[in-house]
């Protein structure tokens, strides 16, 4: 399709040429320098294309340039560590923030929809964790109506938190996480942008303060059934303190001592250190720290030509470049160094699982806005570290980036071939169909208007397939080395006995 990619195959040949006529007949030294010269003026060439249409699309550096990354050594990140990991944080002592983000796991949980309270085994992540058969509302399938989205990168949104956009930064500028001095954030607890720190300070503080009030993520559902929001969070301080009937509720409590720790305050009494926004600004930076930004892609644009292979360079120019001229416009909603607009979109990705309302259907941001466009939309997600985040889409129901990729191309024959081998067993698939016509009708009415920015291109194999080498290399090294993670994952003292130790279905510490 792009004339580059015929360039890339040329020089591929070219050195298959060469070794095979690389004889008697020519002088073979001063021909392979030659060869070796031109291959690599050819290299650097197609290196400074792929750099030349990211550019221009306004992909220009590692996404974490010029944003405040906390350090996990430091400790606040290290308090909120602890937080993340510890079953306290939940109604009924069984679930913590780690069950469906754990780092091991690309920041999530390796399954379409989560299983969060009422776990078979609370300890078990992933593939082979179960719901209990006497839970409340107990259904066969996953409790959890969306995937849950990566923990890692968080620092770098600055206008949206969750799948629909229901934390909205009213400032929205760029490299601030959503923190402004002038305006605030948007909450469902709070829906006038109010301004102060009890909505948190950026918005990773303000998502972090959401899922202790979800009764299927962590409340529970015999947990204060009639509470609000915030007597839930009431009820973890209280718990963390010791105090208004909760002396009792923790076996052990070194709380105390690690607050004051994270926050220098050597004197200070549990009342005033163990608050709330002290528990969540603790769980932001911890959460803010796991960036991982250093991938092959960004060591590639800060000018090394070989960490991206042909193929993944081939797939670069087919993302950037807008289909009008002949690329497959990924860049259209994947832009910025981040890799998403932080805007909403209609793709029709198959709606599996209990979904969000009684017949199992997600409308996406439409219950936000209630704007008809808006029905079955979806916030882009960034696609770095992509390759360790699935199953990919709102609802998880891609357990390959090849099948997701392939979605964008042609959803509604996506969603008609759809392969179901890919759910684990239980997933709620029986409304597939019914939910996501509705979705596909969206769309098109949507590309009739003119208003979809899905553009309807088709793709090669060959071409896909670069596609998800270039995506390949937007993972950090990191991310996959369990021993480079060991920073993120708490050791030494648990405060409180409940630390979620993860393990695979066999056993194997995560
Ligand atoms: C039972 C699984 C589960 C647990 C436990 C859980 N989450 Fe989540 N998390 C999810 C799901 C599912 C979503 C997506 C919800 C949506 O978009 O509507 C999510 C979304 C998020 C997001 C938004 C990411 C983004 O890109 O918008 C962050 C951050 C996050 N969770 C952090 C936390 C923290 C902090 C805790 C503990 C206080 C926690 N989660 C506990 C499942 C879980
Ligand atoms: C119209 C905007 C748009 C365009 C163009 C687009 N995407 Fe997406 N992409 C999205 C949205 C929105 C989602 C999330 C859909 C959902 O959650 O249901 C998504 C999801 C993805 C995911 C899954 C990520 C995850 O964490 O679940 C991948 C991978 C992806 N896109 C790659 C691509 C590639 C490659 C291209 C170009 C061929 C592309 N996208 C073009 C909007 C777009």
């Amino acid at each position: 399709m792009s004339s580059m990619k015929g360039i890339i195959r040329m020089s591929l040949f070219g050195i298959v040429i060469n070794t095979l006529t690389g004889c008697d007949l020519f002088d073979k030294d001063s021909e392979e320098k030659r060869t070796a010269k031109s291959n690599n003026g050819v290299e650097q060439n197609i290196a400074n294309q792929v750099r030349a249409v990211a550019r221009s699309a306004g992909v220009t550096s590692d996404a974490a340039d010029g944003v405040d990354i906390p350090n996990i050594k430091d400790p606040l990140p290290q308090l909120g560590m602890r937080l993340f990991f510890s079953k306290a944080l939940s109604g009924n002592k069984d679930t913590a923030c780690a069950t469906c983000h754990h780092p091991t796991m690309g920041g999530g949980d390796n399954l379409p929809l989560s299983i969060g309270v009422d776990s078979v085994d609370h300890d078990v992540l992933g593939v082979g964790r179960l719901h209990r058969s006497d839970a409340h509302e107990y259904d066969g399938g996953p409790p959890v109506p969306r995937n849950a989205p990566t923990s890692f990168n968080m620092a770098l949104w600055d206008d949206f938190i969750f799948h629909d956009g229901r934390i909205e930064s009213m400032a929205k500028e760029v490299g601030q996480n959503g923190a402004s001095d002038t305006s605030g954030i948007v909450t469902p607890d709070n829906t006038d942008g109010g301004f102060n720190i009890m909505v948190g300070k950026n918005l990773t503080m303000a998502q972090s303060r959401f899922p202790v009030t979800s009764k299927e993520e962590m409340k529970g559902f015999d947990v204060q059934p009639d509470g609000s929001t915030q007597d839930i969070r009431d009820l973890i301080i209280n718990r963390l303190i010791g105090r208004n009937g909760h002396e009792a509720d923790l076996e052990k409590n070194d709380w105390l001592t690690e607050f004051r720790i994270a926050y220098d305050v050597p004197n200070a009494s549990a009342e005033e250190i163990i608050t709330d926004p002290n528990m969540f600004n603790a769980i932001a930076e911890y959460e803010r720290s796991l960036t991982f930004t250093n991938s092959p892609w960004t060591k590639f644009l800060e000018g090394d030509d070989t960490a991206l292979n042909d193929n993944a360079r081939s797939g670069a120019i087919l993302f950037f470049k807008s289909a009008s001229n002949g690329g497959a416009g990924c860049v259209t909603c994947h832009s910025g160094n981040n890799l998403t607009d932080e805007r909403f979109h209609v793709l029709a990705v198959p709606q599996i699982g209990r979904g969000k309302e009684a017949n199992q259907m997600d409308q996406g941001r439409w219950y936000v806005t209630k704007d008809d466009d808006d029905r079955f939309a979806f916030r882009t997600p960034s696609l770095l570290n992509v390759s360790v985040t699935g199953p990919w889409g709102h609802s998880g129901a891609y357990s390959s980036l090849d099948a997701m990729v392939r979605h964008h191309l042609n959803p509604e024959k996506a969603v008609r071939n759809y392969d179901y081998s890919q759910l684990p067993s239980g997933v709620q698939v029986d409304k597939m169909f019914e939910n996501t016509g509705p979705a596909i009708i969206a769309l098109n009415r949507l590309r009739e208007k003119g208003k979809s920015k899905l553009p309807e291109v088709s793709l090669s194999d060959d071409e896909i397939n670069d596609l998800i080498a270039f995506l390949e290399a937007l993972t950090d090294p990191c991310v996959t080395d369990r021993e480079c993670m060991s920073s993120w994952i708490p050791t030494g003292n648990d405060p409180d006995g409940l630390r979620l130790i993860g393990k695979d279905i066999n056993g194997n510490l995560l």
